[in-house]
């Protein structure tokens, strides 16, 4: 593995949430040109990740993958130097099987071959998935590309996805950057679609799914709970509360919407500079739950210099006037060794969502926050 990667979560968009494998060049210099135009790159976001559907269904005479010549007629090359040219980074898709997911040629007996292709296009990122596969073994599959991207000689975050039945948590950290936790993602909030022998789960279900892979997490390493479906059709509220819950979890943030269509509320959402820094935290510690009682949600998340994030998700029909008394909950981080007790120090407290302070910790914490809305705030000296 290229250590000093990844050293916070990875943050960028991938094709598939929106695309599928409908993706051509033209859309995805639109996008390049989009993280640019937007301050999404001066938000942080750097990767442009085309994932399945980029290549011809054949490899070419010599064994090499194709990019499909219809929908990059120019080749991967030339969009990849287009990417950099705005400072931006590159990433793939590729999958451990004989086959991608959508059927596509997999990596299975080609990975020195394909990492080498991959650098010389100058790749950044790959994420390497996991259909098609077999009997093989989860790890050593990931073992193997790992090191024959580390031959090829070019740095690249090594993005893991497993979705999970192999308990990458376990043996990730040496082998990628980041790993799935979880199947697929769909936009809701909370449900669950079966296709059959998988399914695809919302916000909530995917963060319930995984309640106890915190321990994994941290710079270089992270648990990925999959794409982002900020923008794909939930309300405001459910997209705020998603992406403060991504932050919260230290999870990779990709976005996964159409960013040449996306509502100014959108934007402003995946934008939100005070968010991503509790995402961006240089601790690298993933939040956890506090608490969740009464249809709210609580989580903490300690951060560098003292200061930790709290966010409150009302997982209620109805607007909440809610009260939350400092004084009362201590909190407590055992597997990093963090404790605040509020009876004792006073924090000063911001809100992140609306930008504004809010007085210290010796007075109540007050706020109307509508159904499936979040208030997040940071507290600190
Ligand atoms: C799997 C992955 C998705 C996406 C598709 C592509 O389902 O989990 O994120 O990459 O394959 O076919």
């Amino acid at each position: 593995k290229f250590d000093g990667l990844a050293e916070t979560p990875p943050m960028g968009w991938n094709s598939w949430n929106t695309f599928g494998t409908d993706i051509n060049e033209k859309l995805v210099k639109d996008i390049a040109d989009q993280f640019i135009e937007l301050g999404l790159k001066d938000a942080g976001y750097e990767y442009i990740v085309l994932d399945d559907g980029w290549m011809s269904k054949e490899r070419d005479v010599n064994g090499d993958l194709v990019a499909d010549p219809i929908k990059f007629p120019s080749g991967m090359k030339v969009l990849a130097d287009y990417i950099h040219s705005k400072g931006l980074k590159f990433g793939l898709y590729n999958c451990a099987g004989s086959k991608t997911c959508a059927g596509y040629p997999g990596s299975r007996g080609h990975e020195y071959q394909d990492a080498k292709l991959y650098a010389s296009w100058e790749v950044d990122y790959l994420k390497y998935d996991w259909c098609n596969t077999g009997k093989i073994n989860a790890e050593s599959a990931y073992i193997t590309m790992r090191d024959a991207l580390k031959a090829a000689g070019r740095p690249v975050v090594f993005s893991i996805c497993e979705w999970g039945d192999n308990e990458p948590w376990k043996w990730g950290k040496e082998v990628g950057h980041l790993w799935r936790a979880t199947g697929d993602i769909i936009n809701c909030w909370d449900c669950e679609i079966g296709h059959g022998s998988w399914s695809s789960s919302g916000v909530w279900t995917i963060i319930n799914m995984r309640k106890d892979i915190r321990e994994s997490a941290g710079p270089g390493h992270w648990n990925d709970f999959d794409m982002m479906e900020v923008g794909n059709g939930m309300t405001a509220a459910e997209d705020r509360s998603h992406f403060v819950m991504w932050s919260m979890l230290a999870s990779p943030l990709i976005m996964g919407n159409d960013l040449r269509e996306m509502s100014k509320e959108t934007l402003s959402t995946l934008i939100n500079k005070e968010v991503i820094s509790v995402n961006q935290d240089k601790l690298g510690i993933q939040g956890f739950r506090f608490s969740n009682e009464n249809k709210m949600e609580i989580w903490i998340k300690p951060l560098d210099n003292n200061q930790w994030a709290l966010s409150f998700v009302n997982m209620s029909d109805d607007a909440v006037d809610f009260v939350f008394d400092w004084q009362k909950h201590p909190l407590s981080d055992d597997v990093n060794g963090r404790y605040l007790d509020l009876n004792k120090e006073v924090y000063e407290v911001r809100d992140l969502t609306h930008h504004q302070n809010l007085g210290d910790t010796s007075k109540k914490l007050k706020a109307k926050i509508a159904s499936h809305d979040v208030v997040v705030v940071r507290i600190g000296k």
